[in-house]
């Protein structure tokens, strides 16, 4: 009986201590990186002030929550093998993999920059960073870009910044488009001569199903580009083109996120001026299914808009989910979480995972779980109390002994 008791008493505690471990609290940050796999939006790097941690945490999407109340998880065998940030993270097509490209890199222990590698990939079902071997062209130094991947499994990475001084931080501009092979683990920096875009940093990417990266705003020359000057590369042809978009008027910026959504918009949020003060609007649509495209402000997007850059967008079913940066109205490093519904255009305060259509059964797997871990916690109290009165019976029964 005693043992019964103490086994019960083991399983408590282990029960708390699960509990307790999934309320992880992450520390506020911009210039970060943000992937989903499966049903978890990963965050990696980024900094905040002169402070970075390698740490590799994740918003668990697979439930309903309040914004108030993020399911942040720890991976604590994740965590990267460097310091870095302003890089670029892609998946790979079968989620199995996550590259980690470019970006301030540094060592760990030592706290200096160091460029040696510029792609470190994570296993995911196995939790383990790599520093893969990768044939081709050699990989050059970059910050500051944006990668986006294909339906053959190409990475795509347009020019960025390489800084060469780290005191003024000064350093070069680029213009020309790396690719690497996730399957031949090939680099190639192509060799495009015709059309060429200007030196570019900063920008937002996204590939449509055609094969068409759309690339916007950011900087080129010193200066930001305007929103309606839209770059494009078809990646079947390996040929640029420039569009002139149509719309509403959108400030130009930088350090802002975009997503695509299923139907062909991508919406843009965030970001700041050169001097990082605020833009106007915060929120702006670009429909890539008119020609020329054509830049829409949703009239309701003021309500609840942050004013933040350096953060990141994610698109998870019905919503896009921006996680922290830097906001400017209180200037601090944001440790929120904003989530946009695409539906209805609106800012929320409640994750839902589900389309309506499969909502169902997600609430009544909750609802069998809930009842289920109920059933065993009622089942550990009763056999506890059983177990003490059993015990408090045994010591009547030795205390009638003993008289
Ligand atoms: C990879 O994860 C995304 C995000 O949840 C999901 O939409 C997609 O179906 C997954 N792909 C595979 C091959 O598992
Ligand atoms: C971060 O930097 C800002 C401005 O440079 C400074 O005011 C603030 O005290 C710094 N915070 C920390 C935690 O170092
Ligand atoms: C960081 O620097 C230390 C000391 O120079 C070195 O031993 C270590 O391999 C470096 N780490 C990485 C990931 O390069
Ligand atoms: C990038 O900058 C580093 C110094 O930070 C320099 O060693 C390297 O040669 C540069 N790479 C290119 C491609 O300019
Ligand atoms: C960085 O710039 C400063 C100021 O112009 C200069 O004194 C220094 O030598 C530069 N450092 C390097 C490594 O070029
Ligand atoms: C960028 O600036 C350089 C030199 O200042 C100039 O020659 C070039 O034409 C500019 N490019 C664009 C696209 O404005
Ligand atoms: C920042 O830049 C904007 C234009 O890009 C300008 O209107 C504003 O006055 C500048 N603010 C500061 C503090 O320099
Ligand atoms: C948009 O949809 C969400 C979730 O379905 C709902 O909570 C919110 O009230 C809607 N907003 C508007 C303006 O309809």
């Amino acid at each position: 009986m005693h043992f019964l008791y103490n086994l019960f008493k083991f399983i408590f505690y282990i029960i708390f201590l699960i509990n307790s471990i999934s309320c992880y609290v992450p520390s506020e940050r911009a210039y970060h990186n943000s992937v989903i796999i499966k049903d978890r939006l990963l965050i990696i790097g980024g900094r905040k002030n002169s402070t970075q941690s390698p740490e590799l945490f994740y918003l668990d999407l697979s439930n309903s929550f309040d914004n108030t109340n993020l399911p942040w998880n720890l991976i604590r065998e994740g965590d990267l093998p460097i310091n870095t940030y302003s890089s670029t993270a892609i998946v790979s097509l079968d989620n199995s993999t996550i590259f980690l490209i470019g970006g301030y890199i540094k060592n760990k222990s030592t706290l200096d920059y160091d460029f040696s590698h510029q792609v470190y990939t994570y296993d995911y079902l196995n939790s383990k960073w790599n520093t893969p071997s990768i044939t081709g062209d050699s990989i050059p130094t970059r910050q500051q870009m944006t990668g986006v991947i294909d339906n053959k499994g190409t990475i795509y990475i347009f020019g960025g910044f390489n800084i060469t001084n780290f005191t003024t931080l000064a350093g070069k501009v680029y213009n020309e488009m790396n690719t690497l092979g996730t399957f031949s683990m090939s680099w190639k920096t192509l060799t495009v001569t015709s059309n060429l875009p200007p030196l570019s940093s900063d920008y937002s990417a996204n590939i449509l199903p055609n094969g068409i990266i759309v690339y916007i705003g950011g900087q080129a020359n010193d200066t930001l580009v305007k929103m309606k000057n839209i770059k494009l590369f078809n990646t079947k042809k390996d040929e640029w083109l420039y569009m002139d978009a149509i719309g509403d008027d959108v400030d130009p910026r930088w350090l802002f996120a975009s997503v695509l959504t299923p139907d062909g918009r991508i919406i843009i949020f965030g970001g700041c001026t050169l001097n990082l003060s605020s833009v106007n609007p915060k929120l702006a649509v670009l429909d890539t299914n008119k020609s020329p495209y054509e830049w829409s402000i949703p009239s309701s997007f003021q309500v609840n808009s942050p004013s933040i850059y350096g953060h990141t967008a994610n698109l998870y079913n019905n919503h896009m989910i921006i996680t922290f940066g830097y906001d400017m109205d209180v200037q601090m490093y944001n440790f929120r979480v904003y989530l946009y519904d695409i539906t209805n255009n609106t800012w929320v305060t409640r994750f839902d995972p589900s389309l309506p259509s499969t909502q169902k059964s997600s609430k009544s797997l909750q609802i069998g779980l809930g009842i289920g871990i109920s059933l065993v916690v009622l089942i550990c109290i009763a056999i506890f109390i059983f177990c003490k009165k059993m015990k408090m019976k045994s010591q009547i029964l030795e205390i009638a002994d003993s008289n």
